[in-house]
């Protein structure tokens, strides 16, 4: 039976920020993505792999089998609309907030304010959940300049020191939810390699509480 397993991590602040707790539950690329062309990387352990992706499609390879376990923000799940995911575990990494932003102290509360945001499914959810009615405007990235140029009212997006939004004039406004990466799984993956994937989950939580224990 194959027994290898395959996880997605997007380069960048997951991969970089993954890679200790790999290494300290004795995983270790062979390569380095921010250096490297390579979208598979084996590791010292041979059946383990590595596949370099988008961040945001981090959840559909998963769903789909293409990869048994990934590494996804949260901000990213709660926007994935498939159901074909477990998440077993808080990896405590990338940690940021999904913020309502925009010009210091802007109204919140008025009729048809539009929000232009990356995060359209979390952005609709926050305000429905208040019933208000929201025009959103989607966009996919440097949400900062929406209100800037009069795109939007206000943003939805990730914070983490502020800087990107005071750099542009800009201000938190209304925290929506705390952000940071889990580990998923295939559900098919959890049952038929059920030995090798929670043995993998398991190092992963263990790596996690030492890093916790050790701050
Ligand atoms: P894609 O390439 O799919 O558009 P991206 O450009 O958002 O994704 P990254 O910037 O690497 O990819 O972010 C990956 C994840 O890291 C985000 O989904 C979020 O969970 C987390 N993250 C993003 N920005 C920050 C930040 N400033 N501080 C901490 N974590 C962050
Ligand atoms: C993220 C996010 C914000 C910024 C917030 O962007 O989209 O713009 O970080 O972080 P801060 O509060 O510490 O300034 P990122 O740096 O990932 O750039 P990208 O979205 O263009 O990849």
């Amino acid at each position: 039976m194959n027994n290898t397993i395959t996880i997605a991590v997007s380069k960048g602040r997951i991969f970089k920020e993954a890679l200790p707790l790999l290494a300290a539950s004795g995983i270790v690329p062979l390569d380095d993505p921010a250096t490297s062309r390579k979208l598979v990387l084996d590791t010292n352990q041979p059946d383990v792999k590595l596949v370099i992706i988008r961040a945001s499609d981090v959840p559909t390879y998963v769903e789909y089998g293409a990869a048994d376990l990934g590494v996804a923000g949260k901000d990213v799940l709660m926007e994935y609309e498939g159901d074909g995911l477990y998440e077993p575990l808080d990896l405590q990494i990338a940690r940021c907030r999904l913020m309502l932003a925009g010009p210091p102290g802007a109204a919140t509360g008025q009729t048809r304010l539009r929000i232009a945001t990356k995060y359209v499914h979390s952005t609709r959810r926050y305000f429905a959940e208040q019933g208000k009615q929201v025009e959103i405007i989607k966009l996919y990235g440097s949400m900062e300049l929406a209100p800037l140029v009069r795109l939007a009212d206000l943003i939805v997006d990730l914070v983490d020191t502020g800087n990107t939004l005071k750099a542009n004039g800009l201000a938190p406004l209304e925290h929506i939810a705390d952000i940071s990466s889990r580990l998923i799984v295939n559900k098919a993956s959890m049952k038929m390699k059920h030995a090798r994937v929670n043995a993998f989950v398991r190092g992963m939580a263990e790596a996690v509480e030492q890093r916790a224990g050790g701050k």
